[in-house]
């Protein structure tokens, strides 16, 4: 079977936990692992911009013995002029894996219905659950475990980045807490899917219009930019929506005294967050960026071990049918 990564649940807790060992193990010994030697080319395809997700995918896959096919927006035929479906059967007749950073969740999820080889949300307007990976791994490094760690994200509560710090850090049987204005709080069936995972991990889920309740002595605060990829003509009118939202240094110390502070990148100092917040000692955020690239190479082998396709994995453990 071909295991995929399109939201944060696609991982149960314990194989969750295995990509975070896995990940702190090839931080520690980069080139421990080679499951794309050949070179096997990864496909990692663009209809956003992006700097982190393009350059730790190709540093990571080059790190793990492939080479990285970077296809930059408008630059294949996949989505328009070539049905998802159609691409992903070409795509799997030649990669070993496929990150796409695109809009609609629909379209991974019918990309990945058609592949026979791993295919990796790269960023969809729904999930961004590789970024949670690398989050998780920064917040572990940090204080050492995850279960019963208190994480609050405040500002624009409906984005991508709201549902997978859901997903993702119940799946961690962390406390989450996400805060927004009315009319801009996640939807309900992500609470929901967040509430059903904490129950089993021993977390739980908060989600509220009130920044300080979210933020009473959270270990980790986290936000992100409140103008999303596509919204840049709401730019005015959101900036006055999410104000109350910043990250300040008065709302740092409504958390924990330790608290920590992420983000995922690119930010708006001034605006979702203060500079001397981003910029100062409780800021995460290089070791949080450099982390994209250890959890995803974690992320990568698992899938292709998972999936019988690791190049580097002994013959009886891989997949027998050609691609
Ligand atoms: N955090 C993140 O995904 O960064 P990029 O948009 O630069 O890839």
């Amino acid at each position: 079977m071909t295991r995929h990564f399109l939201v944060d649940t696609d991982l149960t807790p314990d194989e969750q936990a295995s990509v975070l060992d896995l990940a702190a193990s090839l931080k520690a010994d980069r080139f421990s692992r080679r499951p794309l030697a050949g070179p096997q080319t990864v496909g990692v395809v663009f209809d956003k911009t992006s700097t982190r997700t393009r350059v730790s995918f190709a540093t990571g896959v080059s790190d793990l013995g492939g080479s990285p096919l970077i296809i930059n927006p408008g630059e294949s035929q996949l989505g328009h002029k070539e049905s998802i479906a159609d691409s992903a059967r070409v795509f799997s007749r030649m990669l070993a894996a496929v990150v796409w950073r695109t809009y609609e969740q629909a379209g991974l999820e019918e990309m990945a219905e058609h592949s026979t080889v791993p295919v990796v949300n790269g960023l969809s307007d729904d999930y961004h659950p590789c970024q949670i990976l690398a989050d998780l791994l920064t917040l572990r490094e940090h204080f050492g475990d995850l279960a019963g760690r208190t994480l609050a994200y405040v500002g624009d509560a409906a984005n991508n980045m709201a549902n997978s710090y859901l997903l993702g850090c119940a799946t961690a049987g962390m406390h989450v807490r996400v805060a927004g204005p009315e009319g801009y709080l996640p939807r309900e069936d992500v609470v929901a899917a967040a509430r059903e995972r904490a129950g089993a991990t021993g977390g739980s889920v908060l989600v509220t219009t009130d920044a300080r309740e979210a933020l009473a002595g959270a270990d980790a605060v986290v936000t992100d930019t409140w103008v999303s990829m596509g919204q840049e003509s709401e730019k005015a009118e959101r900036t006055e929506i999410f104000a109350a939202y910043s990250v300040t240094a008065e709302a740092m110390a409504l958390a924990a005294q330790d608290a920590v502070f992420l983000h995922c990148l690119p930010a708006y100092r001034g605006l979702e967050v203060a500079a001397e917040v981003i910029d100062g000692p409780a800021s995460l955020v290089w070791d949080e960026a450099e982390n994209r690239l250890h959890a995803q190479k974690a992320l990568l082998t698992f899938l292709l071990d998972s999936s019988g396709l690791s190049a580097d994995l002994p013959a009886a453990l891989r997949r027998e049918e050609t691609r």
